[in-house]
């Protein structure tokens, strides 16, 4: 073996103290998050740890720890003369602020199902029966919807709708939509309160996420205008305007068959809406921070889900825009595009 360069040796582990850092305080973020700590603290003002946990009804040398955790990650401020901890504003927007385009607190919970669910993905990588998003603990699911919230929140409606050719003016004048694998219905829910004239269909095969959905919509009062169903991506009734994927077409085992079915399903000039993580084509382009995250989920997450399915396609969720092309022109269709792009998203464009 060769022997290390001591130099290279000491980045690494340099690295890694900043990597293990990061892991362990993400325990942390999920405990405050679930706690009500974070929440609590946006209420504004310095507070002590006693005065915290007074107010979550926690112990309050647990609370210490935790805050004072928090703090030596960046995650918190603590103002020393009065030994008491708050949140800055940007802080608060990205640990507290569920509403915001920053908030981060949602992709701890998805994260948190890397652990919990590594000994079934370990199996997976033997038995080559891969791992069903539906197998995965249940916080991938609403950690799922909390992580993607906000950044549709933020773009869907401001700028990827309006990305593709004449679909703002159908949505408007009244169109019909499929969003397809809806999970818990962020998407279609957002869609549907924009959009009254429309009438939106969210369809995935997972029957727990669609009864979310229900309830989401009912929540928000566009019950009226949406409708949920347990259907997979292969046999969805139905015809449509717009038929869209939201960040779960890398995740089907036969991408190709739902292509086709798709081209089927839509009016003749209707508009296939592709949302997928951001990727280049070439693997090492992707070594970034944003394809770290994403290849590592999709180690866990988005791969044995593709595998655990018929035909076990794989694509993984750094796929890159020239693979889903080929995925897309082989269900039939013949106008295909980039109509736009955030870090975390490319969001494209198929016709017929
Ligand atoms: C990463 S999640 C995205 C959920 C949702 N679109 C969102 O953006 O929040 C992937 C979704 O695809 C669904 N899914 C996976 N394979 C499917 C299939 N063959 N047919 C329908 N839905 C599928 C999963 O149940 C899961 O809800």
């Amino acid at each position: 073996m060769l022997e290390p360069n001591q130099e290279k040796l000491d980045a690494l582990l340099g690295k890694m103290v900043g990597d293990l850092g990061a892991i362990a305080t993400g325990a942390a973020v999920l405990l405050g998050d679930r706690l009500g700590l974070f929440a609590t603290m946006s209420e504004g003002g310095k507070m002590t740890a006693g005065k915290l946990a007074a107010k979550t009804g926690t112990q309050e040398r647990l609370v210490r720890e935790w805050l004072s955790a928090q703090a030596a990650a960046g995650y918190v401020e603590y103002d020393e003369a009065s030994d008491s901890f708050y949140l800055s504003p940007e802080q608060e927007q990205v640990f507290a602020n569920e509403d915001s385009p920053a908030y981060m607190a949602g992709a701890f919970e998805v994260a948190s199902a890397l652990w919990l669910d590594e000994e079934k993905v370990r199996k997976a990588f033997h038995s080559g029966k891969g791992l069903g998003w539906h197998d995965h603990s249940t916080c991938l699911f609403r950690g799922t919807e909390r992580f993607f919230r906000p950044g549709y929140n933020a773009n869907l409606i401001e700028s990827w709708l309006p990305s593709l050719d004449g679909v703002v003016e159908k949505l408007k004048r009244g169109a019909t939509v499929a969003d397809v694998g809806c999970g818990h219905g962020a998407s279609t829910v957002l869609m549907a309160q924009a959009f009254p004239n429309s009438r939106f269909v969210g369809f995935d095969y997972h029957a727990p996420s669609i009864e979310r959905a229900r309830a989401a919509a009912e929540e928000v009062g566009v019950a009226d205008n949406t409708r949920f169903e347990v259907a997979a991506a292969k046999e969805f009734p139905g015809k449509y305007d717009l038929i869209a994927f939201f960040d779960c077409l890398h995740d089907m085992g036969d991408p190709v068959g739902a292509a086709k079915h798709v081209y089927q399903a839509l009016e003749p000039d209707g508009t296939w809406m592709i949302v997928e993580p951001f990727a280049h084509d070439q693997l090492s382009a992707n070594f970034n921070p944003v394809g770290r995250i994403y290849y590592a989920a999709s180690t866990f997450i988005c791969t044995p889900a593709s595998l655990s399915q018929e035909v076990g396609l794989g694509l993984g969720a750094q796929a890159g825009e020239a693979r889903l092309r080929e995925v897309v022109a082989s269900g039939g269709f013949t106008k295909f595009r980039r109509a736009t792009e955030t870090p975390f998203n490319m969001v494209l464009e198929a016709r017929p």
